[in-house]
């Protein structure tokens, strides 16, 4: 668990428009990347999330600190925490769904809706992948 988990905890979160908890968006961090916020991109995805620019684009394209969208928004958003984490909200706020169908949309949701999209967020994950996201929500649930 990397000291970013702990530093989510401490940003203001309103529920309406942020509906992962820090806790969640940390271990979300956490199983993406270690959340490794210099990781840089590899491929198609970038930063400590691993978020592409499709992703991005469906989460309405925020930008650091709110500058004019530019050819590099993108990967300047998404390679910083703060930015990154505002793209994963508003892409819950708007595919947030009852993947596991237990009632509740809850943290283990948006983990599959963040790894397998919204529409096959119901299919298998990587057992290892998931077993370091419950022992990560497990770990810092409760604090
Ligand atoms: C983060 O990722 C970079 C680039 O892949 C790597 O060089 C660095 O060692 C990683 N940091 C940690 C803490 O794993």
């Amino acid at each position: 668990m990397s000291i970013l988990c702990v530093v989510y905890r401490n940003v203001p979160s309103n529920s309406q428009s942020q509906p992962l908890s820090q806790v969640c968006l940390g271990c979300i961090c956490e199983v993406s990347s270690g959340c490794n916020t210099t990781i840089g991109c590899s491929g198609a995805v970038c930063g400590p999330f691993g978020i592409t620019w499709e992703y991005w684009t469906d989460a309405g394209k925020p930008t650091l600190n709110n500058e004019q969208l530019s050819d590099n928004a993108y990967p300047k958003c998404v390679n910083d925490p703060y930015c990154a984490a505002a793209a994963v909200q508003n892409y819950m706020n708007k595919f947030g769904r009852d993947c596991t169908g237990n009632g509740v949309v809850d943290c283990e949701d948006y983990l599959r809706i963040h790894r397998l999209g919204a529409n096959g967020c119901n299919g298998a994950l990587n057992s290892k992948y998931e077993n370091r996201f419950k022992l990560c929500l497990r770990t810092f649930q409760n604090q």
